[in-house]
Parts: C-alpha cells; structure tokens; sequence
C-alpha cells in the first residue's frame, strides 16, 4: 500500500476510521534518524496499521529556544517512511493545530517540575498538549515513544492515566551512533569538533553504570564522578545531572534499582540530553 500524506484534521480523521485495528502511532517532529525508524519497526511489527506524524510544534519551544532553525527535511522524511511501509504520515500545518482562536491546555504537574521541565519551563505543557491533541485526532490503539526521552515517556504515561486515555504507551530502546551518541535531531547542530565532544555524556553514563556495577550505591557521589569526567571537555556546561526513581523522578540519595540516571549538558550552543536505567 503506498503510503498516504495527509495534512488536514478532517481528512486524518475520516482516513482513520478506514484504518485497520490494532493502529500504531509514532508522534515526531521529524528530520528522522535512526531513533525515530526504530520505533515505526516496533510498531510495525505489533500493529495492522502504521500512522507516524510529523509536526514541529510550537508551543513546546521555549522563546529562546530553536523553534526557526530546528532542522527540517520533509521530502527526505516521506522517503524514508516510504521504505518502512507506514500506511499514513499526518503532517498538518501549525495553523492547522493552533488556529488563531486556541485556548487549550493539557498540564501535567509535579513530574514536569523538574530536570527538563526546570531548565525548560514551558517545554512539557507544549508536550502533553500537542499529544494529546494528536492521540485524539489519531485515536490510536498504541502509541510508541523513545528512552531517549526518559522523562517525556513518564509526563505522557501519566496523562494518560490521569485523564483516562484509551490507549497504551510503549516504550522502546535509544539508538546510539557507533561511538554512544544518542541519536538526536539536534547532532546537526555539532561541529566536527563539538561533536566529538558530545560522546562525553555517554560517556558519564557508562562511568555511572561502571560505579553502580562496582558496589557505588551512593547518589551524590556517582554525580560527582560524572561531573569530574565532563568537567575535563572544555566543550561541555552541565546543565543538569540527576539519580532519580525512574517512576516519580525524585531525586535518590541511596540508589535503589531502577533508577534513572540522566543529564543535560551544552555542547557548544546545543543543548544534548541522555539517560540510563541502572537495573
Ligand atoms: P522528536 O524529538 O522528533 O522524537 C520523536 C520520538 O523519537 C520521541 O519518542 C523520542 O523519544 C524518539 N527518539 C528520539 N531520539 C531517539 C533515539 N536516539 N532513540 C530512540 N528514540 C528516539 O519527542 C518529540 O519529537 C516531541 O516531543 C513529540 C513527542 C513528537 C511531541 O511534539
């Protein structure tokens, strides 16, 4: 079946009520890597049909965050998905989205307040918004979403239980580049210096990985490790590092398992994130 490229609410809608159950959805913002190919596989093979989006969103963007030159390439996206077999990619305009007359807001509390949420106030609303928009025009039976966004998957799980969502959230793995980077949108931004400087936050999490491995139970000093390793790239500022329960996101001082481990750190003028799970 060849894919269909649909730009109108209205069209998604009547398409979807064509769409054979179970429907998997992959929500993006485009400019596809391999991170993003891997969740439309994983919902590929658990579902009849495939709808990913692409839809740079507005209101997740920060005023002085990158919202212009957040890199776009849609004709190189569609072909991509084409090779996938994905059975509709929504791609609406954002006026489409957020008509002049928008009021609507979905907020999530407490779990947004901190780590993404602290350095990027307004960043989660824009999310849980944008998302929940598009799981209603979408309605689908699953929808699949990256580890690379640990704290992202735990803000959307939670909208959709507080708000009785009907569909599941599934999570899958972070695709790395050869050397560890996290695959990211955002690596176009590096330079060929600052991106081999970006290793530094894979780095970190394997140091605390290693620490935990070791015996190192203790929060504040696997912190103090990692930030000594950064510390050494004179390419990096540490925005954020954090142990934290991998459920509410509270910070640990002793490490029970599982436990999140991630960080943001400025490369240059671009601001990368990761994490892990120690389990
Ligand atoms: P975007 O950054 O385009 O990411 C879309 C999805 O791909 C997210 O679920 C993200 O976690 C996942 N992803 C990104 N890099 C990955 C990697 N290296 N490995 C595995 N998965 C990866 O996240 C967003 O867009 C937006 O916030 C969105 C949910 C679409 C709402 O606008």
């Amino acid at each position: 079946m060849k894919v269909k490229i649909i730009e109108k609410i209205d069209t998604m809608r009547r398409l979807r009520r064509r769409l054979v159950e179970p429907v998997g959805f992959v929500p993006t913002m485009g400019y596809l890597h391999e991170g993003h190919l891997s969740l439309v596989r994983v919902a590929r093979e658990e579902n009849t049909s495939v709808v990913v989006s692409i839809f740079v969103n507005p209101t997740q963007f920060g005023p002085q965050e990158d919202l212009t030159s957040y890199p776009r390439n849609t004709k190189r996206d569609l072909e991509l998905l084409a090779k996938e077999t994905v059975d509709v990619v929504f791609i609406p305009e954002a006026s489409e989205m957020y008509p002049g007359s928008y009021s609507t807001w979905v907020e999530v509390d407490r779990l947004t307040q901190r780590l993404e949420g602290a350095s990027r106030p307004s960043h989660f609303k824009g999310v849980t918004t944008v998302v929940a928009k598009l799981f209603n025009i979408i309605q689908p039976t699953q929808a699949y979403f990256g580890q690379k966004d640990a704290q992202q998957i735990a803000v959307i799980k939670r909208m959709v239980a507080d708000l009785n969502m009907n569909l599941k959230i599934v999570t899958a793995p972070t695709v790395r580049e050869p050397d560890g980077l996290a695959m990211s949108s955002r690596n176009s931004y590096l330079n060929p210096q600052e991106r081999q400087a970006a290793v530094v936050l894979y780095q970190a999490l394997c140091l605390a990985q290693q620490l935990w491995s070791q015996g190192e139970k203790n929060a504040p000093r696997i912190c103090q490790e990692m930030i000594n390793l950064i510390q050494k790239q004179p390419l990096a500022s540490i925005d954020y590092i954090s142990v934290a329960d991998a459920e509410t996101l509270n910070e640990l001082d002793t490490i029970s398992s599982p436990a999140l481990v991630s960080l943001a750190v400025g490369i240059g003028k671009t601001r990368l994130i990761d994490n892990i799970v120690l389990q």
